[in-house]
């Protein structure tokens, strides 16, 4: 099996590169440290990409940035990082990509908590997340080929706690042995269309 993991440098992307390693040939891609560099918010560099790929069996997306900040402060500009980024970098990863996939392959792209349980500061990314969602069900209806397209949804992960803990309090953090499985689960399982949370 052959696995292109977009975001592999980052937190949740060398959790599914250690989850999915010992089953897959991965090809990494991302703005530096990868196998390949992709830019996801330039649709030019996602069909670069492609072009240097060829066939996969799954296609994982774990980039992604997002501004925090209050919402009456919030710029559009600000917003629109996480729109470009997190919501059309990930939807035009589905759709420059369907030919990249083996028949029956996957897409599995990542939204995040912030969509179900609001906290101060998340809203954009809040957005972002529930647009992802939206077009991953309604995507999995059209999808050629027996392709399958899910998310994952996690909560904070222990790892990230030093780093965002302060905008998620109150909230359990998860560890990384559950998100690599919420990945492997997207990859191997046969669901589509699908959320899986990790909360
Ligand atoms: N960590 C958590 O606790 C958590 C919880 C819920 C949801 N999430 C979501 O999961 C996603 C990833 O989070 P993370 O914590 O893993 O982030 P991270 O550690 O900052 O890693 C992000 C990764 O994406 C890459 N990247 C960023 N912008 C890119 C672009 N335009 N094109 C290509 N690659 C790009 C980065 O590459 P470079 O390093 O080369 O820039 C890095 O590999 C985010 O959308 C986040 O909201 C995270």
């Amino acid at each position: 099996m052959k696995i292109l993991l977009i975001g592999a440098s980052g937190t949740i992307g060398s959790v599914v590169l250690e989850e999915m390693k010992k089953d897959a040939e991965i090809i990494t891609a991302g703005i530096e440290n990868s196998d390949i560099t992709v830019d996801t918010t330039s649709p030019e560099s996602i069909k670069q990409m492609y072009e240097q790929v060829g066939t996969v069996d799954a296609i994982v997306n774990t980039a992604g940035i997002e501004h925090y900040g209050f919402l009456k402060e919030m710029t559009p500009e600000q917003n629109q990082i996480a729109v470009q980024s997190k919501l059309s970098g990930q939807v035009n990863l589905v759709l420059l990509g369907m030919d990249a996939l083996s028949d029956n392959g996957s897409f599995t792209l990542t939204t995040g908590i912030l969509m179900d349980d609001p906290i101060v500061k998340g809203a954009s990314a809040a957005m972002a997340n529930g647009g992802v969602r939206a077009f991953v069900k309604s995507a999995a209806i059209e999808m050629p080929r027996g392709l399958r397209i899910n998310h994952v949804s996690p909560t904070i992960l222990e790892v990230s706690v030093e780093k965002n803990g302060h905008l998620f309090e109150g909230f359990e953090p998860v560890s990384s042995r559950r998100i690599g499985l919420a990945y492997r689960k997207s990859i191997l399982g046969a669901q589509t269309g699908e959320g899986i949370y990790v909360y």
